[in-house]
């Protein structure tokens, strides 16, 4: 029987009561099968950097590669300066195991509640570059504090970088039914960046004739994303961009406690890395009032990842029939964490 070797970052706040629940379920739905999981939990994140001033050191993060995926919950605290963990944890873990899909599935399922009047059907994926763009640090900051501060985040976007994601992205497209591509992009501002995902889109584009493609610059994206999702199909787009589209993405789509994503790295060069879109919530941790559905639904990206498609299916189908039942009235009121992960967990067994 295949072991499945699995290292898991619980991180910090709420990563590490949904990460419990994604593993419930991940037992739940492997037991019995021929698939083992043999996890490595890493205690990284704020606990670990006010004890030792580390954020992932060089050692773990060998060990780590070792693995054949990651889960990860969320990173970052109000206690910690902030951008010290999510570039020092979770950013290097995207960078140095060249995770460079970042895959942001969204799903209105059937009877969830949406903020819009007449969603229709929405059902689309993010393609988000995951190692470039104003992410990789280059930039700086001159006379600092003083009224003659000058502070630049320079995006940095290389034509390897982006063909790679964008053949990655048209190779989902083409293989989804609706076969359409939509870049979003700022290429009337953006003239450097943005001409260079276009040109890049387009040649790129000659090889999948039967990929439909679309343009939209990002602020207009927003506005489709709430008065037309279903016009979207996949999205590829930069790294901040695809940030800031997937939190309004899951708003629209029943939340950002539903909201799955996984940090792929195509080419298998190194493990991927599966984790809810959401954060740390700081205003809600430790208090089990966290949804732990977008981890789960996180696991069963991983399981698809790894080829487990029937485990996968199972995982989904339990969280479409949690959500029905959230619909129905049949499951009334707020649930703890744990309950949403008991009931999930029975439901793939
Ligand atoms: P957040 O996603 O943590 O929270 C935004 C809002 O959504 C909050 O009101 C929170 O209570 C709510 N929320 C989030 N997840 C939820 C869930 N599962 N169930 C119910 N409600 C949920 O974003 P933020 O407040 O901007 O950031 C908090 C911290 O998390 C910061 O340190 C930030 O850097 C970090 N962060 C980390 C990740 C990650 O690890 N991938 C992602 C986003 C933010
Ligand atoms: C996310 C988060 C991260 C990002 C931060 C914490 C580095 O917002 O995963 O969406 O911007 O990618
Ligand atoms: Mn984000």
């Amino acid at each position: 029987a295949d072991t499945l070797r699995l290292a898991v970052i619980p991180g910090d706040g709420i990563g590490t009561e949904v990460t419990a629940e994604a593993l419930k379920v991940l037992g739940a739905v492997l037991d019995g099968g021929a698939t083992k999981v043999a996890t490595t939990e890493y205690d990284l994140g704020a606990r670990r950097w006010h004890a030792t001033g580390e954020t992932l050191p060089d050692s773990v993060l060998g060990e780590i590669r070792e693995h054949d995926a990651i889960l990860l919950g969320a990173v970052g605290d109000p206690g910690v300066p902030s951008g010290v963990l999510e570039r020092g944890l979770l950013l290097r873990l995207r960078f140095e195991l060249d995770q460079y899909v970042n895959l942001r599935p969204s799903v209105l399922y059937p009877g969830v509640a949406t903020p819009l009047a007449a969603p229709g059907e929405v059902d689309f994926v993010v393609v988000r570059e995951g190692t470039e763009g104003p992410y990789v640090g280059n930039g700086g900051a001159l006379r600092v504090g003083t009224p003659a501060e000058i502070a630049t985040e320079v995006s940095v976007n290389t034509a390897f970088g982006v063909e790679r994601v964008v053949r990655d992205a048209f190779r989902r497209a083409a293989a989804r039914p609706r076969k359409k591509l939509t870049l979003v992009h700022k290429h009337n501002v953006l003239v450097h960046a943005g001409h260079l995902w276009r040109r890049t889109v387009e040649a790129v584009g000659a090889q999948f004739p039967d990929v439909a493609v679309d343009y939209a610059h990002v602020d207009a994206a927003t506005i489709y994303l709430v008065t037309d999702p279903s016009r979207f199909d996949v999205i590829v787009t930069d790294n901040l961009f695809g940030d800031i589209l997937t939190d309004l993405a899951a708003a629209i789509t029943g939340g950002i406690g539903l909201a799955a994503s996984g940090n792929v790295n195509p080419d298998r060069s190194a493990p991927s890395m599966f984790e809810p879109v959401h954060g740390s919530a700081p205003d809600i941790a430790g208090q089990q009032k966290a949804d732990p559905t977008a981890a789960v639904l996180s696991v069963g990206m991983l399981l698809e990842h790894l080829g487990l498609d029937a485990e996968a299916r199972r995982v989904q189908a339990a969280v479409a029939t949690d959500l029905g039942r959230r619909a129905s009235g049949e499951i009334a009121g707020p649930r703890r964490t744990g309950e949403v992960g008991d009931a999930l967990a029975a439901l793939v067994s």
